[in-house]
């Protein structure tokens, strides 16, 4: 009785602690997986591509290879979307303009099965998550692969619901057209668009792809991330590998230069 009373507290402790130290493991490389809150791995430069040659290279992307995308590009990407880059008195600067600093945007990312690597055999959860741009992190609004509903409110637009991973831009216009009334929605359209090239120069950067998705069923995408009141859709972004690697050439460009001037 003794022993095996020894036993079974040895085994509870020892998963105990394995449970434990793996939570900590993955804090200390800056990510927690499992838990209702993502933290993403913290951002840097991860591209050696310049800006002009993202540019250069940037066009809207349709069809996937079967490859996951990794964590650490999905923190990049998002951090290009709408990140902190600097803290100003009591606001926070972020990597687009905003008109009055009034940052009327909500982040959501549909995530599907086995779609974005942490590691060689751990992926983050399938579901919807919304994007804290403050902590860097992801928390979880339902666990589930939604991409099937996403591509359905997204006019059964193929590229919707075979991207592993779908970034989807919503506004409060309220937060701006309370300080320049109509005029406001204009400046949040704007935003939405600065965001929106953010994605596509991140994503070719890094050898990823995207496209901008306009047409869809407004009341769907809201239903699919579970939206708050008053949160408007405005944009998907798939993103996922490209199934065909794309590049042009500034030697392509001069040609349709000089063409043009003749
Ligand atoms: C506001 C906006 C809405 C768009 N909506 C869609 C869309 O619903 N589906 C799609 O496949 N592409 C969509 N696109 C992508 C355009 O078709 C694409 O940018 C255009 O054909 C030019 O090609 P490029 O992006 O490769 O340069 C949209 C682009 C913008 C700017």
């Amino acid at each position: 009785m003794a022993v095996s009373l020894t036993i079974i507290a040895f085994i509870t402790a020892y998963l105990i602690y394995t449970s434990l130290s793996v939570k900590t493991r993955h804090l200390e490389r800056g990510y927690y997986v499992g838990g209702e809150t993502i933290l993403l791995p913290l951002p840097y430069v991860m591209s050696e591509m310049s800006v002009e040659e993202s540019i250069l290279n940037r066009k809207s992307i349709r069809e996937w290879s079967s490859e996951a995308i990794g964590i650490n590009q999905l923190s990049i990407i998002l951090w290009c979307t709408y990140g902190v880059t600097e803290k100003i008195g009591d606001w926070y600067r972020r990597s687009v303009p905003s008109a009055g600093a009034t940052y009327p945007l909500e982040i959501y990312v549909v995530i599907g099965e086995r779609s974005v690597r942490v590691n060689e055999t751990t992926y983050i959860d399938a579901g919807v998550y919304h994007y804290n741009p403050l902590t860097h992190s992801l928390n979880l609004v339902k666990r589930g692969d939604f991409r099937n509903d996403l591509y359905e409110a997204a006019l059964k637009q193929e590229w919707v619901g075979k991207a592993p991973v779908s970034i989807v831009i919503f506004a409060v216009y309220e937060r701006t057209t309370g300080r320049y009334g109509e005029r406001g929605v204009r400046y949040v359209h704007l935003e939405a668009g600065h965001a929106g090239q953010n994605i596509y120069l991140c994503s070719t950067a890094l050898g990823l792809g995207t496209v901008a998705i306009g047409a869809f069923h407004d009341s769907m995408v809201a239903e699919v991330v579970s939206a708050k009141a008053g949160e408007q859709p405005l944009y998907i972004f798939p993103i996922g590998v490209p199934a065909k690697p794309y590049s042009s050439s500034f030697d392509n460009v001069h040609r349709i230069i000089i063409e043009n001037r003749r």
